[in-house]
């Protein structure tokens, strides 16, 4: 594992850019496995201005992403799929039919697991997947649980991950109570693993994940087997260490 100690959310950010745009100019054509949530979003921000100066080119990308609440409609504000399109894909030149979420609408859950498989299997498995790191432990929406799953599955989100999530809603009850996610068998069969971390709160399951045990009740702890692994964190998430 390498990992990059930031000065702060902007400095991680920067470097969690670098990364990624490194490894678009590299492979033109690559699979980027995307996450939403707040922590990305500065490396959003970088990869749109150094697409606006000319410096990337992601005609070719192709992206697949973590995760999308059940029962939310691309049009919603609170939607990942909406969230990625805000944040990143309108604002580059992506083609959009080549950016993939688990379809949120598709009511049933076997149905929507099993065609997102599909895509996932049809693209390969990503070049890179950033991640970011829920205060359970959770990459993508993957629970604390009883066993690692392995692709992708419908999940009830804990109460903390709802709490957590609650501030990107008008109020608690409207965060859904259910999401599709990618499962952990595909996250780790990614060849590169970006983990970005931010924020003294994410100090504990930082360390956790990386000197604790590999369990299924932290999830992020599996990231320990894997062989390609990038941690970009901040100072303060880096404060336990
Ligand atoms: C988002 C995702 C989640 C978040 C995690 C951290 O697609 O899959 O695992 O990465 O909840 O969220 P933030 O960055 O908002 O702290």
């Amino acid at each position: 594992m390498r990992i990059y100690k930031a000065k702060n959310y902007e400095d991680m950010s920067r470097k969690a850019a670098n990364i990624i745009s490194a490894q678009v100019i590299m492979k033109p054509d690559c699979v980027l496995g995307l996450a939403t949530g707040s922590t990305p979003l500065g490396a959003y921000r970088n990869l749109v201005e150094w697409y606006e100066k000319g410096d990337l080119d992601f005609s070719e990308v192709v992206t697949v992403n973590l995760d999308e609440y059940k029962g939310l409609t691309r049009e919603n504000p609170q939607s990942y799929y909406y969230f990625m399109n805000e944040n990143l894909f309108s604002k580059v030149n992506i083609d959009k039919d080549r950016t993939f979420l688990p379809d949120g609408t598709e009511p049933d859950s076997n149905t929507a697991c099993l065609k997102y498989n599909k895509i996932l299997k049809g693209v390969g498995a990503p070049d890179l997947q950033l991640l970011g790191l829920g205060h359970n432990g959770h990459i993508g929406f993957n629970e604390p649980a009883e066993h690692f799953s392995t692709e992708t599955h419908c999940i009830t989100l804990s109460e903390q991950t709802i709490k957590a999530n609650a501030r990107f809603f008008e109020n608690e009850e409207e965060v859904p109570r259910q999401a599709y996610t990618m499962g952990i068998k595909t996250i780790m069969s990614a060849r590169m693993i970006l983990l970005v971390v931010s924020g003294e709160a994410k100090a504990d399951i930082v360390k956790t994940a990386f000197y604790g045990p590999i369990t299924p009740q932290v999830p992020a702890s599996i990231l320990q087997l894997h062989p390609n692994v990038v941690l970009v964190a901040d100072e303060a998430a880096l404060s336990k260490w």
